[in-house]
């Protein structure tokens, strides 16, 4: 972990769960996607910001496998959105070296989208700068379940006995394999629940809730959730 220059530790790898876009655009009357549309301009400037503040990981919940449950109407214009965030963020995100990979299982998406993901990543996938992992129809127990699926197979061609099996291989078959857990997960909306994020990877997580929603998320309040997560005292099961 870094030391930024106000002497904070920087975490390494930070989760956010970005809630309350919905409830933003209600209190203003507007309908919902109005909301995931506002929301879409946080992702793209809290990223940026998060970067510059040396963070090395930034995962974001962007679409959980259960978000599907939505009425048609606001699933269509989340997708939407994700198609023309991806589309800006191309060149958005080059200027500040940011390498973007994601998480989730894409094979539920238009085939067009599917297209612009593996686009962007492709483009970003030699930048040194902070990675960003953008969590798209993702589920820690699907995910959980995609590993148990690969050690399996792994168990029955003999490459692994059941007895052998350690944390390490699950973590290394999860999406995020090969990266540090979270070392903060940020809460946005007020609701203090991981919602299927990183169940496996958030056992020793500092979790941060704050009644801000997604929308107005700046970047004061990711300086107070840093502020308070250097106030933790993480013992990771220890003394
Ligand atoms: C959470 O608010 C938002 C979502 C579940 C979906 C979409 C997220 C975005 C548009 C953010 C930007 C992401 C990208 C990749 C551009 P909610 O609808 O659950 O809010 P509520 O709890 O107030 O109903």
């Amino acid at each position: 972990m870094k030391n930024n220059n106000a002497g904070l530790y920087i975490p390494e790898h930070v989760g956010i769960i970005m809630d309350g876009n919905g409830r933003w655009a209600k209190k203003r009357g507007l309908p919902r996607p109005v909301g995931h549309t506002y929301g879409a301009q946080t992702f793209r400037s809290i990223t940026r910001y998060i970067s510059k503040q040396g963070v090395r990981i930034l995962t974001l919940y962007a679409f959980s496998t259960e978000n599907w449950k939505r009425p048609a109407e606001e699933v269509g214009a989340i997708m939407k959105i994700f198609r023309q965030y991806l589309m800006d963020a191309l060149t958005d995100f080059r200027e500040d070296d940011i390498k973007v990979v994601f998480i989730g299982d894409r094979s539920a998406f238009d085939p067009k989208l599917q297209e612009l993901i593996e686009e962007t990543e492709e483009i970003a996938k030699d930048r040194q700068g902070m990675l960003l992992n953008i969590a798209m129809n993702y589920g820690g127990r699907d995910e959980i379940l995609y590993a148990v699926r690969r050690l399996c197979r792994d168990v029955k061609d003999g490459s692994l006995s059941p007895e052998d099996v350690t944390e390490q291989d699950i973590s290394s078959r999860l999406y995020t394999a090969g990266l540090p857990d979270p070392d903060l997960i940020i809460r946005t909306g007020g609701e203090h629940r991981l919602s299927n994020f990183m169940l496996f990877q958030a056992a020793y997580s500092e979790f941060y809730s704050t009644d801000t929603l997604w929308p107005d998320f700046k970047p004061e309040d990711f300086d107070k959730a840093v502020l308070e997560f250097n106030h933790r005292n993480r013992r990771f099961g220890g003394v």
